[in-house]
């Protein structure tokens, strides 16, 4: 996969992206990710890139001549078409299923406004998808692109060092994943449940499966809906929270 981020701000991204899973996938030749200074493009001495907000109020705007400059330039860069992803606050709720969508692509294109975000025809005319990562505003849409980048690569299959680490993640079965263990079994006289040192593969499934019901059901209920739950587990979950968990 082909990744190619459009930003005002490149050096923001050398830190995280030279870090462990996403250096390892680099490395590994499973994605290659290009920054790009939409200033390169701006014209003039000054290589100006925003400007005021027509009709008032406060803040800069990203000029859009640079930003299509440097999509027309980017996109000349490899044969390759795919998603072409805005980041903005006003954007789609990002969730797992564009995660999933976006790791299908041979190629994703991320554009990162700063400012009051990019001029209004660079949104209707170069952005297939318009994704925000919450309901609070950032200073710019680079700690947003950074997200977005790090959840897709960790989709692509090879990325993890287990094949099983994608699947058994939270959200791939829709459920949120309870916490792990590690050695002690026993610290400052807090046990490890016995199950967990059993060495009996099922049941340890099957606790954890319970686990992660659990912890949903009481953290995000909305996300039990529509979930093919055994008659097993809702018994065993409606058992639960008659007890109130
Ligand atoms: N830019 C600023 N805030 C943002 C957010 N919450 N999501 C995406 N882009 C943004």
């Amino acid at each position: 996969m082909r990744i190619d981020i459009l930003t005002l701000f490149p050096g923001m991204f050398r830190g995280p992206f030279d870090e462990s899973i996403i250096k390892r996938a680099v490395d590994a030749g499973l994605v290659s990710i290009n920054l790009h200074n939409i200033r390169d493009w701006a014209e003039g001495k000054h290589q100006v890139a925003d400007d005021y907000v027509y009709g008032g109020g406060p803040g800069m705007v990203m000029k859009p001549e640079p930003v299509f400059a440097a999509m027309e330039a980017v996109l000349e860069m490899a044969p390759e078409r795919g998603p072409v992803v805005l980041m903005t606050p006003a954007g789609r709720k990002f969730g797992h299923g564009l995660t999933v969508e976006l790791a299908a692509a041979e190629r994703l294109i991320v554009l990162s406004g700063h400012y009051e975000g990019f001029d209004a025809r660079v949104h209707e005319h170069l952005a297939t998808h318009e994704v925000s990562i919450g309901d609070y505003v950032l200073s710019g849409g680079e700690l947003p692109a950074m997200v977005l980048v790090d959840a897709v690569v960790r989709q692509i299959p090879g990325a993890l060092g287990s094949p099983d680490s994608v699947e058994e993640e939270s959200f791939s079965a829709g459920l949120l994943e309870a916490p792990h263990y590690t050695r002690p079994p026993e610290f400052r006289g807090w046990q490890v449940p016995d199950v967990l040192l059993s060495g009996h593969h099922a049941e340890v499934d099957k606790w954890r499966r319970r686990q992660n019901l659990l912890l949903t059901a009481r953290r995000r209920p909305d996300l039990l809906e529509g979930l093919p739950l055994s008659n097993e587990e809702k018994e065993w979950l409606s058992e639960q929270m008659e007890q109130g968990f």
